[in-house]
């Protein structure tokens, strides 16, 4: 997993727990550098999984919810950092139909290895969109997180109705059915 995924995950603890709680998930954590990344390292996807298991066992608040909360904050921060690859989109569906042949593929490029997920979608109407998740990572979680902070940045009114669906090999497979509010955009 790329640094920059770190680096904001700490960060935003620092923010909006505390610096303690962050040394402290760090500290109980098995890290390769300690917790010092740079943006554009890669680093073992294993310790994401640690840092977020240690944080809800800090906190209290369950993993899934952890990496739901980071997927909305993670959201609004690839916008600040990246203005260019997401102010081309006026919408929610036009991003998300974007995402794995424009998008992703731009983060491939700047940041060499990432592991990306991969995503199919069909939309038959304005509606409505499903759009499938697929990833050995296994973090649908984090994807419907960045889905809701996607929500939020376009100030749509938007229901997401989630559904695991049976694995293939080591890859999780979630269906996210995406339907816009009756009187949205009227
Ligand atoms: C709603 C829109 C988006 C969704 C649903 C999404 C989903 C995801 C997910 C689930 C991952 C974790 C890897 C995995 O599960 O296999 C990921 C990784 C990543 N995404 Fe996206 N993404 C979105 C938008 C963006 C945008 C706008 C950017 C950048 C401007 C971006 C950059 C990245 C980066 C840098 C990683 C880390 C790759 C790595 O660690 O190797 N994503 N994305």
């Amino acid at each position: 997993m790329k640094g920059i995924v770190f680096r904001e995950f700490i960060d935003m603890v620092e923010s909006q727990f505390s610096a303690r709680t962050a040394d402290e998930i760090i500290q109980s954590s098995t890290l390769s550098t300690n917790g010092a990344y740079t943006s554009i390292g890669t680093y073992p996807h294993q310790e994401m999984v640690d840092l977020v298991s240690n944080l809800s066992t800090q906190t209290g608040i369950s993993v899934p919810q952890l990496l739901q909360h980071f997927g909305r904050h993670l959201f609004g921060r690839f916008v600040e950092i990246h203005p260019n690859m997401t102010n081309k989109f006026s919408d929610v569906f036009s991003l998300l139909g974007a995402l794995e042949n424009t998008i992703h593929v731009d983060v491939n490029k700047l940041y060499r290895d990432a592991e990306l997920p991969s995503f199919s979608y069909e939309q038959d109407n304005q509606q409505t969109m499903v759009f499938i998740y697929r990833s050995r990572r296994r973090m649908a979680d984090f994807a419907q997180g960045l889905i809701e902070g996607c929500i939020a940045h376009f100030k749509e009114n938007m229901t997401i109705q989630r559904t695991e669906l049976p694995s293939q090999g080591e890859e999780a497979l979630t269906r996210f059915t995406l339907v816009r509010a009756a009187n949205a955009n009227a």
